[in-house]
C-alpha cells in the first residue's frame, strides 16, 4: 500500500457536508491545517435538500440538552453568518423572523397548549394565538385555523447557498478540499497518530480525525464497535409564489411544514422514511405532507411546482448528535446525527468539536457532554432521553 503522508500536523475532517464544512472551518479560524475528504459533492447527501429551518422548539417535545444544544446554536447563527458574509461576499439568506406551529383543528389544540406550557417557561416571547391572529402573520393561511404557537425567534437559512459561503471561505483559507475520496477505515497507529483509509488502498495520516459523514458515517471502520447513524429519507418540493408574500416557517401536524425562501419559492416537505441509503420522491410521500394543506392553506396547492427532491438525514440510534471522541481513540471524532437539524446546530458543533480538537477549555464542553459517542458504549443500552 502507498502511504500518503498529509503533515502530521494535519486534522482531516471526513465529510464535506454542513457539519464537516462548518467544523474545518471554526478549526481552520484557530490556526490549524486542515483537509476535508469527501466521497462525492459537498453538501451532497443531506445539506443541499435540507429546507434550512432553524427552529428549535418545534424539534423536541420537552426541556433538556438537547433544546439547550439547538438553542445555543441558534444564538451564534447571527454571528455566525455575518463572518461568512464578511469573508466571502456571499450570503446565505437568514431570516429570523418567526416560526408559526398550527393547530389546524379543535383536535390538535390540546398539543399547543400542553406544549405551550414549558415553553413559555423557557422563552417567555412564545406566546398562544387564535386563528386570525396567525393569519395576520403568515398571509398563506387563509383557511380555519384553531390557533398556534409563535416562535419569534426562530426561522430558517439558505441550506445550498450556506454550504457554497462555507466552501468559498473554507477555500479563501487555504483548507484543501479533496473530493471523491470515501473513506472505509480509521486506525490508530503505534505513533499516536491516525492511519486514514480509502477505497483505493491509500493511506493518509494525521494528528486527529473529525468522522462528519453525515448518513455514510457509519460504513466507515473504527477502532470498538460503530457508531450507528440510520439513513432516513425525506422527500421535499418547492413552488413559487408570484411574489415573496409569503413570511413564516410554518409547521403542521402530523409533520409538515412549509418555509417561504427569500427567492419567492416556498419549500414543503417532508417525509420520514427509513428505506436504506437509498433516496426517492413518489406521489404518495408528497401527498402525505400535501394534504393537510388543503384545509388551512389551500393556495400554496395552485402554486406552480417548481422542483421536488429528497435527501437523507443521518439519525443515530437514539435520534440525538453524535458529538466527540471515541473513549478509547482520543483523537478520533465523531460529528454525526444531526438527523433533522444539521443546519440549526452547525455553529455549535464547530465551535465545540474545535474546542475540544485543539484542547481549548470552553463553557460549550459542558453543553456537549450528553451527547458523547460514549453512550453508545456503555453496557446499560438504555437511550438518552430527548
Ligand atoms: N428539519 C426538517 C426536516 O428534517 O425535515
Amino acid at each position: 500500500m502507498t502511504s500518503l503522508h498529509s503533515s502530521q500536523e494535519e486534522i482531516l475532517v471526513v465529510g464535506g457536508g454542513i457539519i464537516g464544512a462548518t467544523i474545518s472551518l471554526a478549526l481552520s479560524r484557530r490556526g490549524a491545517s486542515v483537509r476535508i475528504l469527501e466521497r462525492a459533492e459537498p453538501g451532497g447527501l443531506a445539506t443541499h435538500a435540507a429546507a434550512g429551518i432553524l427552529g428549535p422548539m418545534n424539534e423536541t417535545d420537552r426541556p433538556g440538552p438537547f433544546l439547550d444544544l439547538m438553542r445555543q446554536s441558534l444564538a451564534l447563527y447571527p454571528e455566525f453568518v455575518a463572518s461568512l458574509v464578511e469573508e466571502t461576499g456571499l450570503s446565505p439568506d437568514l431570516a429570523l423572523d418567526g416560526i408559526l406551529q398550527v393547530a389546524p383543528t379543535p383536535a390538535d389544540r390540546a398539543e399547543l397548549e400542553r406544549r405551550h406550557l414549558w415553553q413559555r417557561a423557557i422563552d417567555p416571547e412564545v406566546a398562544f394565538l387564535d386563528g386570525p391572529a396567525a393569519r395576520e402573520l403568515e398571509p398563506a393561511l387563509t383557511g380555519p385555523l384553531d390557533s398556534a404557537l409563535w416562535y419569534p425567534k426562530e426561522g430558517h437559512v439558505f441550506a445550498p447557498r450556506l454550504i457554497k459561503a462555507l466552501f468559498g471561505a473554507l477555500t479563501r483559507r487555504g483548507v484543501v478540499v479533496e473530493q471523491g475520496v470515501e473513506v472505509v477505515r480509521v486506525r490508530p497507529e503505534p505513533s499516536g497518530t491516525l492511519a486514514v483509509l480509502d477505497n483505493t488502498g491509500r493511506i493518509r495520516n494525521a494528528r486527529a480525525v473529525v468522522l462528519a459523514a453525515g448518513a455514510a458515517l457509519s460504513a466507515i471502520g473504527i477502532p470498538g464497535p460503530p457508531v450507528r447513524i440510520h439513513p432516513v429519507n425525506g422527500q421535499i418540493l418547492a413552488v413559487r409564489s408570484p411574489g415573496s408574500f409569503y413570511r413564516r416557517v410554518v409547521f403542521y401536524p402530523p409533520h409538515g411544514y412549509f418555509v417561504p425562501k427569500r427567492d419567492g419559492t416556498v419549500v414543503i416537505g417532508a417525509t420520514e422514511e427509513r428505506i436504506g441509503g437509498r433516496t426517492r420522491v413518489t406521489p404518495a410521500g408528497l401527498l402525505e405532507f400535501l394534504s393537510p394543506l388543503a384545509g388551512f392553506a389551500p393556495g400554496l396547492l395552485s402554486l406552480p411546482l417548481h422542483h421536488t427532491w429528497s435527501g437523507l438525514r443521518p439519525c443515530s440510534d437514539d435520534a440525538l448528535p453524535v458529538l466527540g471522541p471515541l473513549p478509547d481513540c482520543p483523537n478520533l471524532f465523531v460529528a454525526g446525527g444531526h438527523y433533522r437539524n444539521g443546519i440549526l446546530l452547525a455553529p455549535v458543533t464547530g465551535e465545540i468539536l474545535a474546542e475540544m480538537i485543539m484542547g481549548q477549555d470552553s463553557p460549550l464542553a459542558s453543553l456537549a457532554e450528553p451527547f458523547s459517542p460514549a453512550r453508545f458504549m456503555k453496557d446499560s443500552g438504555q437511550p438518552h432521553q430527548k
